[in-house]
């Protein structure tokens, strides 16, 4: 969470920051603030609420070419003017993403030294250490490089000093950080698209490296301070795919690429039908255990995959949460196989649960759609999803391709375990060529979905249920639906809800209920009726195969069949679309919801 870019260089840097702040405000909005070159002295503008507030105390023409910007999504202390970033202490100034584990301990050895707080946040601890240190050694580089053993936790650090207001320095562990490469300008940022406007060149700083930049160079050395050298990356998308093409919202525009990505995802896996699914997916029969690790929408994929895996490759998975993995016995050994999941590839629960995946000898695949992400670059192997950009908040189209990946890791694994036939496996393939025009069909009925977001976007609670496949589902609906529209939701299974929860069930109760999996519909279909005796409303999502004319539902949505593999790929388009139908018609803010940001790297 929290953005941060820096720049140096021949532009006006206030522009560039706050463009930059900009395009990374998807990581936390709760205040954002701006520290700049003027005349030879630091000067720090902050605001609270988003960038919006910031801009409108800027004066942008004031001449300054080097500063660092921050957008914060609040861990220690308040969104407060007060304690917003950039922070300054004695000489220097930094803007910090991440968080200072032992800031408390260290806080008390800084006021043992005379320092005094103005803040409760843990940022500006780690600035009293860096002007500590600096004043003792009078050398940035020696400052970084003690810093980087005293701090404890994740860090990516902007900073500048009184003393070199010609440099921008930069230090990162465990929270993201680019440097990128302009013709006599230099960035740094969170993410490529901060900076993609000016720039598609960019280094990736690694877990304890840190650097040195004027507009000429950039300087980075490892931990004994030695000057190492870099590889230059250059992205491939540009600014205007970060852009929102007319539509209302991200969330919408995300929604209607979600034909375009699953193409893109899928196609290098099948376009030469089985044989494309073999060489470009490594066999992983090797292993005698599947464990899936994700947290949120990723871990509701996961537990998508472990259906397909189970069915078709007749392997037991199990779909762990990453914040509740990284604290539990392990049972993993080297013939384990640890399939991660992120869009971001910088979730620090998923990170940290890699990590320990690794160091108990499990093998790694990674899903991840962020290319050279923290993950990715973690993972023993990476089957990277196209999804492209997400902005939005709440995830949808990358949603979608890592429930793709999974089926087609599924297929895989049912090929080399011969518990499917060539013919049984081309014949999903074929199914998958259909996804991009059925995805269409589905988006089609937008209006319809509007009909019911209308009908039912008043009410306070709402229900979601389904089992098996259609429970995981069900989980992803409820969690669309609660994160921006604020409406509390459930997604349960439906055999559970006569266990407890059905005593929440009144006349006009909003249920969704999914019914897409054959063998266990007429089960599910009992649990409706179970919630309409009780006077609920039901919205009956069903896939055409089984759809039934009957007085169970008062409102139904009909979903193309398809294949297990695909089937939830567009059973979850409507919920997508109702869910921002109703925030919508609440007000809400619908790519920034409030409280949440996009890539949590934060435990
Ligand atoms: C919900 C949502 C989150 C993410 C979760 C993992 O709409 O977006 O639940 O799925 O925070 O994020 P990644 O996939 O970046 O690891």
């Amino acid at each position: 969470m929290c953005g941060i870019i820096g720049y140096l260089g021949n532009k006006n840097c206030l522009n560039v920051i706050i463009d930059g702040l900009e395009r990374l405000e998807y990581r936390g909005y709760d205040s954002a603030g701006i520290a700049y070159n003027k005349d030879g002295k630091v000067e720090i503008i902050k605001e609270k609420g988003k960038i919006a507030n910031l801009k409108s105390k800027l004066d942008f023409k004031i001449e300054s070419n080097l500063g660092i910007g921050h957008t914060r999504w609040a861990t220690h202390g308040q969104p407060n003017n007060i304690n917003s970033h950039p922070h300054k202490v004695g000489k220097i100034t930094i803007v910090h993403n991440g968080i200072i584990e032992n800031y408390v301990e260290l806080k008390k050895e800084l006021e043992e030294l005379g320092y005094k707080f103005k803040s409760d946040t843990d940022t500006e601890v780690a600035c009293a250490l860096l002007d500590h240190i600096y004043s003792e050694t009078n050398s940035m580089e020696q400052t970084m490089a003690i810093f980087k053993d005293k701090a404890k936790g994740a860090y990516a650090l902007g900073i500048l000093c009184d003393d070199h207001m010609h440099h921008l320095y930069a230090v990162k562990k465990d929270s993201p950080l680019i440097i990128a490469i302009g013709d006599k300008e230099k960035y740094i940022a969170s993410d490529v698209p901060a900076i993609l406007k000016y720039t598609n060149k960019y280094i990736i700083l690694d877990d304890g490296e840190f650097a040195k930049l004027n507009p000429e160079k950039v300087i980075v050395y490892d931990n004994n301070i030695e000057i190492i050298k870099k590889e230059i990356h250059t992205f491939e998308g540009n600014a205007s795919s970060m852009d929102k093409n007319g539509y209302e919202h991200y969330m919408l525009k995300e929604i209607n690429e979600e034909a375009e990505v699953i193409k893109a995802t899928t196609l290098p896996y099948i376009e030469d039908g089985i044989d494309s699914l073999i060489k470009n997916i490594p066999n992983l029969t090797r292993f005698n255990k599947i464990e899936i690790i994700a947290c949120g929408s990723a871990m509701h994929a996961g537990l998508i995959g472990k259906t397909l895996i189970e069915e078709y490759a007749n392997i037991p998975v199990n779909v762990e949460l990453a914040s509740e993995y990284r604290y539990k016995k392990l049972f993993l050994d080297k013939k384990s196989l640890v399939i991660v999941i992120s869009q971001s590839g910088e979730t620090a629960d998923t990170l940290a649960a890699l990590k320990i995946a690794k160091a108990h000898g499990a093998y790694t695949l990674g899903i991840i759609n962020v290319v050279g992400s923290s993950i990715a670059r973690y993972s023993d192997h990476v089957l990277y999803t196209k999804a492209g950009s997400e902005i939005a908040v709440a995830t949808t189209k990358a949603y979608s391709t890592q429930v793709a990946m999974l089926g087609l890791i599924a297929l895989n694994l049912a090929y080399h375990n011969k518990t499917m036939t060539k013919d049984e496996i081309n014949e999903v393939i074929s199914e998958i060529r259909k996804l991009p025009t059925n995805i269409q069909s589905v988006l089609n009925e937008q209006l319809e979905y509007r009909k019911i977001a209308k009908k039912l976007y008043k009410h306070n609670d709402i229900f979601f249920i389904g089992r098996n496949v259609d429970y995981a589902l069900a989980m992803e609906g409820s969690l669309k639906l609660k994160e921006i529209s604020y409406i509390n939701s459930q997604g349960y299974a439906a055999g559970e809800l006569k266990h407890g929860t059905i005593s929440l069930i009144d006349k006009g109760t909003p249920v969704f209920a999914i019914v897409t999996e054959k063998a266990i519909a007429d089960k599910t279909i009992s649990n409706i009726k179970e919630c309409k005796a009780r006077g609920a409303d039901i919205t009956f999502i069903v896939s055409e195969d089984l759809d039934v004319k009957d007085d169970f539902y008062n409102q139904k949505i009909v979903i193309p069949t398809n294949h297990k593999t695909i089937q939830s790929v567009l059973t979850v388009i409507p919920l997508q679309l109702i869910a921002y139908e109703i925030a919508k018609l609440r007000k809400c803010d619908i790519d920034k919801p409030k409280n949440l940001a996009k890539s949590v790297t934060v435990e």
